[in-house]
């Protein structure tokens, strides 16, 4: 290893030139120069050159790969000794997603030590482990978790923001992280994007605000603590757009003028670089029509030449598959235009071997990969790295004490208070006196996995219980405490129907949570379609009860008509794990007196009709419901009367296309994959996952796990383990009738051989609880042409004369085998059509097969 030098000491502190490499003739638009206080450091920057001239081209490949967790193995980090990793928003280590702090700890020091093996080379850099702390260090079980980003932005409180970065930064560290992908900067436009609840604001000036007090929080202040102790390295993300895409369709594309792109959408840059931020993430979507992976212009030019960020670039999740060019496994592409750290989770090896490879035949300059590799290493340096150990020796890292502290989750608490946004107020029914008889119905009163929406815990946080949140506090728990210690009396009934009469309902409802692409949507009315929850506040108004809805939500969304029956209606976004906040607005004290006001202001538009879909400050004809910065305190008297209830969405006329999904990007939520292996007879054997890996219940037969094919997780790779058969079903968790699937003429799938075909390979589709199935057939000669490797399209018939009468379908779909093979499987569908073979390079399994 490396020895620490008195460079690393005095990296921060040197007063030596600015970063500022050649500032290029700009276009048209000219970018500013962000002034940060951060100085390079000539010291620094010899022990540089004399890093990377001892260094191997492999060595700084591999600085450049970030595998993720899921797929990389202790092994392959000892024999590459990759620069960096991660863990995805759906793994922990070992798989345990209810790992503990220690635990984390624990792995982060074996990849370290892998990583500097001394039994491969003696010179190795230490490699650094990145984690998406979104809202708190919300992968981890058990963490404090802040009101997700549109929360914050309506408290308007940058000093806030600083805190929240600190107490961050402290819990990451605590389990030996050193590299956070937050904070998001993204200025969001079209409220219909999944990812809205990442953005602080509509308007750039609050994210602006925002962006340098959120990345000095986490990585620590210039010129005081930067990038010690605590201090973790930060990343803004997405450049650039990200917020801007047409329809708010996520990874989509981003049409607007140069000027435009820079004064909104790169406004939290400014202030993020200008704080000294590490990191920047290159975005998935494109501007005018350009992937930003593939982008020279804004990645170099105008990002680390204009602006003068002198960190690195790291990409995305497989992004770099969208630049010209280029696949999973290569991408000279995104390394030219200026990625320097590629996230490359599942693919690493070949994209190791295909990139020196490409520098070998001139697709990337040897001067490129120097840079690249600088510029990770000077962020590497400046942290640190060299001198403080392995993770578990870090001063930081022993304190666990501050993981989840009483001081973090007061401080979210005091978040949660200042994000929530009083709509509505008539009659003052707020606040409540906690001495009165209060129920609390709604399906999100007692639902914190609701309150803390995605990228907690789990990545969509669909799969989460209260159970995953150990030291979290419900709405309705917190709201129970409160109104127990003033002499009240609480009841809870999520569908209304209480058993005594109360004095008022508070109403806890929103959406289910979602991340990315998962939560856009066409509509912007809540519950479009299914009013259930306006059918719950009308049923308590009709029998004379106040009504005071609580809206958790990532989004503004059309609610004229849930406000109209509520009382008071108050927005309280994605408060996250201290759902005591939410208590401490609703209620008053045992006197009945105000213990706390509302504080917050609308950082988005709210709309007044159900297809504004772009509303934001400044539009030419901006009538929104409530405009941005709208917000009632307990002092405002204001009575709202009714709002038009008229929707002009017209429900769409379902075309049919004959494509029915089976299993398309994700599990369907009335299904589960059950593996089933011979262990025992009967049920035991069957293990049903509704998560994204799993194993069968002997613990070997066979595993799952998920893979990548067009988009993340979308493929699961199903490990066979054993001389005796095992089985994959795709299952649907109440049986549907074979009617229903009477269109179907063809299964179509997505496979791919890790190795050479196995042995054997059974699949049924469309099968009843006794095992009949409309098909039932062998894979094995059809896999014995397939390439291990690559992806196929493989379609399979169905309308064969041989096929049995199904009446009721339990199992869509099911694999069995046995010995020792692995494959993958993705976008499974029945079609109504069948293709004719191989013009579409499809390997088609006929009904002779
Ligand atoms: C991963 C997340 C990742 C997401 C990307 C998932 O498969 O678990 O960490 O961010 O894909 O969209
Ligand atoms: C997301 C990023 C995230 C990454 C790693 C991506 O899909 O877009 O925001 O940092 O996955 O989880």
């Amino acid at each position: 290893m490396l020895a620490a030098t008195a460079a690393q000491a005095t990296a921060t502190a040197s007063q030596s030139e600015t970063i500022a490499e050649t500032k290029t003739q700009s276009t048209a638009v000219q970018w500013p120069y962000v002034n940060t206080g951060l100085k390079r450091d000539p010291e620094l920057e010899k022990m540089l050159d004399q890093i990377l001239a001892r260094m191997t081209l492999e060595q700084k490949v591999a600085q450049m790969i970030q595998p993720e967790i899921g797929y990389l193995s202790l092994a392959q980090m000892r024999k590459y000794g990759f620069g960096s990793y991660l863990n995805g928003g759906n793994t922990a280590p070992y798989g345990k997603k209810r790992a503990s702090v220690e635990v984390w700890l624990k792995y982060a020091d074996e990849m370290y030590q892998a990583s500097i093996d001394a039994s491969q080379d003696g010179s190795r850099i230490p490699t650094i482990w990145g984690t998406d702390a979104m809202h708190g260090h919300s992968n981890v079980y058990g963490a404090t978790l802040f009101p997700h980003n549109i929360g914050l932005g309506a408290a308007n409180d940058p000093d806030l923001i600083h805190r929240i970065g600190v107490a961050t930064a402290k819990e990451v560290a605590a389990t030996g992280i050193e590299w956070s992908f937050a904070p998001t900067v993204a200025v969001v436009r079209d409220d219909r994007w999944g990812r809205t609840y990442e953005s602080y604001s509509e308007d750039p000036a609050i994210v602006k605000a925002y962006a340098g007090q959120m990345v000095s929080g986490l990585q620590g202040s210039l010129g005081k603590n930067f990038l010690q102790g605590y201090g973790r390295i930060a990343t803004a993300k997405h450049f650039v757009g990200d917020g801007g895409t047409e329809k708010g369709i996520d990874r989509g594309d981003t049409l607007i003028d140069e000027q435009g792109l820079r004064d909104i959408h790169a406004a939290g840059y400014m202030t993020a670089i200008e704080a000294g931020v590490q990191s920047v993430m290159a975005s998935f979507n494109s501007w005018n029509g350009v992937r930003l992976h593939g982008h020279k212009y804004l990645l170099t030019e105008v990002l680390k030449n204009q602006m003068g960020f002198d960190g690195f670039v790291v990409s995305d999740w497989n992004a770099h598959k969208f630049v010209e060019g280029c696949d999973l496994e290569q991408c000279a592409g995104a390394i030219n235009a200026g990625v320097d750290v590629l996230m490359v989770p599942e693919h690493f090896e070949a994209f190791y071997h295909n990139t020196i490879r490409q520098v070998e035949q001139g697709l990337i300059p040897q001067a490129r990969i120097d840079d690249a590799v600088r510029r990770f290493l000077r962020a590497k340096i400046r942290w640190g790295l060299l001198g403080r150990g392995k993770p578990s020796e870090r001063i930081e890292s022993g304190t666990a004490a501050v993981f989840n502290s009483q001081q973090h989750k007061d401080l979210a608490r005091e978040a949660v208070r200042k994000s929530l946004v009083l709509l509505k107020n008539n009659g003052k029914v707020l606040p409540v006196a906690a001495k009165s008889r209060v129920l609390v119905a709604g399906d999100g009163a007692d639902n914190i996995p609701k309150q803390a929406g995605g990228w907690s815990v789990s990545w969509q946080g669909t799969d989460n219980t209260n159970a995953d949140f150990p030291n979290a506090t419900s709405v309705y728990q917190g709201i129970a405490q409160q109104v127990k210690a003033a002499g009240g009396e609480v009841e809870l009934a999520v569908d209304g129907k209480y058993r005594k009469k109360p004095d008022v309902a508070l109403v806890v409802i929103g959406e289910e949570p979602y991340a990315e692409w998962f939560g856009d949507i066409q509509q912007l009315e809540y519950q479009h379609g299914d009013k259930r929850d306006l059918a719950l506040i009308k049923q308590l108004k009709q029998q004379g009860i106040p009504v005071v809805t609580v809206f958790l939500t990532g989004r503004p969304l059309w609610t004229n008509k849930e406000i109209n029956a509520s009382d008071a209606f108050v927005v309280a976004w994605l408060p996250g794990s201290e759902g005591q906040g939410v208590a401490d607005l609703l209620l008053s004290d045992a006197e009945g007196k105000t213990r706390y006001d509302f504080q917050g202001k609308l950082s988005f538009s709210w709309p007044k009709y159900d297809q504004q879909f772009v509303l934001n400050k400044g539009d030419a004809n901006y009538d929104p419901l409530f405009a941005y910065g709208y917000g009632l305190s307990y002092a405002d008297h204001k009575e709202l009367g009714q709002f038009s209830e008229q929707v002009s969405v017209v429900a769409a006329s379902s075309s049919d296309d004959g494509i029915q999904p089976l299993f398309v990007r994700n599990l369907a939520s009335d299904m589960a994959w059950v593996l089933t292996d011979s262990s025992v007879a009967g049920s035991e054997n069957s293990a049903l996952i509704t998560t994204p890996y799993g194993v069968s219940t002997d613990g070997n037969s066979l595993a799952m796990q998920s893979v990548n094919l067009s988009y993340q997780e979308d493929g699961r790779q199903l490990r066979w383990n054993s001389t005796a058969q095992a089985s994959a079903s795709l299952r649907y968790l109440k049986s549907v009738a074979a009617s229903d699937f009477s269109k179907a003429k063809a299964l179509r799938l997505s496979l791919r051989l890790d190795q050479q075909a196995p042995a054997e390979l059974n699949l049924g589709v469309l099968c009843d609880q006794q095992a009949v199935c409309q098909r039932k057939l062998s894979l094995t000669k059809a896999l014995a042409q397939l390439k291990p490797g690559v992806w196929h399209s493989v379609e399979v018939a169905l309308d064969c004369a041989d096929t049995s009468a199904v009446k009721q379908v339990s199992d869509a779909l099911v694999f069995s085998s046995s010995g020792q093979h692995s494959l993958a499987v993705a976008e499974m569908v029945l079609t109504a059509q069948q293709s004719t073979a191989a013009a579409t390079g499809t390997v088609v399994v006929g009904c002779a097969n």
